[in-house]
């Protein structure tokens, strides 16, 4: 822990000083680079080094209301370490010596509402970068959404994983546009609870687009779930690798069973098969000219193992 802490020490300082040249930088009338102000209680952040640190004791001592939620926090683990002497307040708020031996003075304490998203942000990557690493490219570090915008370290509703609020609420107080899809004659289960957003995304930020979780075969995000329409298949339905799942499916909610993108599934496959017709098969008043819909012969459609038509 010492080791990665001290290791981010030049980093927060570099950011510190690129974030305070770019607000000249935008005072000067640019606006090339769009970045997150910094604020003035950044510079209250300071690395804890061990003579200006008091123990979380000594903080207890004033902050009663705050220090006594903070036994089951997750973070308690912090103190387990280095021969159960690891310190807990001061790894986040910075060292508290100063602070203390002035009563209490706010200017001498990094209080992370007040600081700016980066730095904030920083402070907590400075642990956790290694299982959010993707964090700066995410949608959300680019909109100024800090960590502190979904995570509470001292009032959270969900305590292990230290949500402000649950899913899926949490995502709709910004994300309500959303919202109404989950309420679709048919939808993914998440506001019953069965199926979460962060099963799909990760708010955190990935390689792929739309925040989606990403894995070397996109459609992974979805057939970790449905594994019936993973394959391989002897015959691959070629859509199936070149479009996504989404080049059938609406992955939220649809008006249409089985979540389809077309309230007419003749329609769906003709965008890719148009005019299926003439065949010995399909002329025969199957087909497209017929209201038996394609997929009461082709049942098989995410592809087959025995029929090259995914006919059975
Ligand atoms: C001698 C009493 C005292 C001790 C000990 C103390 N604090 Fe404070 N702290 C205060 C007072 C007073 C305030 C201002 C409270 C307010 O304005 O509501 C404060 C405010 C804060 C704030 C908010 C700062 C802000 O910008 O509003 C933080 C964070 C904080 N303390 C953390 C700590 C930590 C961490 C420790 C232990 C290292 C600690 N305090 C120890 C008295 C103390
Ligand atoms: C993992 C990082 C972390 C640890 C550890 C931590 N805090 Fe905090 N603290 C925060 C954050 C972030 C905030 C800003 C408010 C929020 O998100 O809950 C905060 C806010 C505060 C405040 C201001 C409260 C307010 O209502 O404005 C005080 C005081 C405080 N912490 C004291 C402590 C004390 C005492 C400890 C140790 C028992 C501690 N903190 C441990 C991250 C931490
Ligand atoms: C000094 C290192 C350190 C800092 C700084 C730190 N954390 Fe942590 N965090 C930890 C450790 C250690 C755990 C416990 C991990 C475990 O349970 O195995 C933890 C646990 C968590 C968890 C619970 C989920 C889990 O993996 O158990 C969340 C959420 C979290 N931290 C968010 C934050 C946020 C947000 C901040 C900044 C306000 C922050 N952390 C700052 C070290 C840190
Ligand atoms: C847009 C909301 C959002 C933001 C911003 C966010 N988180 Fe999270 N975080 C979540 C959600 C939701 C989960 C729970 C994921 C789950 O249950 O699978 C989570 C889980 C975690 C965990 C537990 C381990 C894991 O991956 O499940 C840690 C640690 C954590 N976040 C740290 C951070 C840190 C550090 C930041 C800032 C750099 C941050 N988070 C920013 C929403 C967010
Ligand atoms: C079953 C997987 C899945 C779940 C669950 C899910 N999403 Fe999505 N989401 C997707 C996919 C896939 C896309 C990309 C759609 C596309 O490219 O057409 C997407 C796109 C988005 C977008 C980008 C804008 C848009 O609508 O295309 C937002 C914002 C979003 N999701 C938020 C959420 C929120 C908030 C939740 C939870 C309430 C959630 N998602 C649950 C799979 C999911
Ligand atoms: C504090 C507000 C806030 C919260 C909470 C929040 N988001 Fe976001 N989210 C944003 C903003 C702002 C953006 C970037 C602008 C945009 O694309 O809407 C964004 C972007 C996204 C995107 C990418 C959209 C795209 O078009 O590429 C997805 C997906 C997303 N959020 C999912 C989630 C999920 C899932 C949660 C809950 C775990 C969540 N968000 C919580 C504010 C928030
Ligand atoms: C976390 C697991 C999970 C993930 C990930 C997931 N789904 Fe689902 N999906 C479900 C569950 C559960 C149902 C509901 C089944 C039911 O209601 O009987 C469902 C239903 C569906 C249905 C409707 C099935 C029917 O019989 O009506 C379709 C289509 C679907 N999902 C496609 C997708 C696509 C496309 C993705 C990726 C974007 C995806 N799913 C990701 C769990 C998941
Ligand atoms: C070429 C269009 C197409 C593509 C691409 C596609 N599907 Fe489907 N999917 C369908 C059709 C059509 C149905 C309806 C089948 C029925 O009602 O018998 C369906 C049905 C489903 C169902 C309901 C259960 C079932 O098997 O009938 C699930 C779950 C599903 N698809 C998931 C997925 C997933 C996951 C992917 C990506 C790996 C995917 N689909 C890609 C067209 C497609
Ligand atoms: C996004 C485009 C797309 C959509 C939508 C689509 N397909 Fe396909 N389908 C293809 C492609 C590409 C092939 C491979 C064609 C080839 O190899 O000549 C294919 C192959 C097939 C084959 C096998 C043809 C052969 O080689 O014998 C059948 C059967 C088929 N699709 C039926 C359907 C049905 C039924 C639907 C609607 C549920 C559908 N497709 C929707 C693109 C699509
Ligand atoms: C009554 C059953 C039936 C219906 C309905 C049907 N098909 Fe077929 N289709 C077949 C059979 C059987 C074959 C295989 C013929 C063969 O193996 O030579 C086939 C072959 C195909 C092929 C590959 C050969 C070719 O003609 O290009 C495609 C593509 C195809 N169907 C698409 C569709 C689409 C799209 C629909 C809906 C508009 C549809 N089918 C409706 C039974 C049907």
């Amino acid at each position: 822990m010492t080791t990665m802490l001290s290791g981010a020490v030049p980093g927060i300082k570099t950011g510190l000083k690129f974030s305070v040249f770019i607000l000249g930088v935008l005072l000067l009338g640019s606006y090339a680079l769009a970045a997150p102000g910094a604020k003035p209680a950044d510079k209250q952040l300071k690395q804890p080094a061990a003579s200006e640190l008091v123990g979380s004791e000594t903080c207890v001592t004033c902050h009663e209301e705050v220090s006594k939620g903070f036994a089951e926090n997750p973070h308690t683990k912090m103190a387990l370490m280095h021969g159960k002497s690891g310190i807990t307040c001061e790894n986040c708020h910075g060292a508290g010596k100063e602070h203390v031996d002035g009563g209490g003075d706010v200017t001498k304490i990094f209080n992370p509402a007040k600081a700016s998203a980066k730095a904030l942000d920083e402070r907590c990557l400075s642990c956790h970068a290694g299982q959010h690493a993707n964090f700066d490219r995410s949608a959300h570090a680019k909109a100024n959404v800090s960590c502190i915008s979904c995570h509470s370290i001292h009032k959270s509703e969900e305590k292990a994983t230290l949500l402000k609020t649950a899913q899926p609420n949490l995502c709709f107080g910004c994300h309500n546009d959303q919202k109404p899809q989950f309420s679709m004659a048919f939808h993914h289960k998440v506001n019953e609870g069965v199926v979460s957003c962060s099963d799909c995304h990760d708010p955190h930020g990935t390689f792929g687009k739309s925040n989606l979780k990403s894995t070397a075969d996109q459609n992974a995000v979805c057939t970790k779930c449905h594994m019936e329409t993973r394959g391989p298949f002897v015959f691959e339905h070629a859509a199936v690798r070149a479009e996504g799942c989404v080049g059938c499916h609406t992955p939220h909610g649809s008006q249409n069973a089985r979540l389809l993108n077309m309230a007419s599934i003749t329609t769906l496959c003709n965008q890719c098969h148009s005019p299926v017709g003439a065949g010995a098969v399909h002329g025969q008043g199957a087909g497209s000219n017929s209201a038996t819909p394609c997929i009461s012969c082709h049942t098989m459609i995410h592809g087959s193992n025995l029929s090259q038509a995914f006919i059975r």
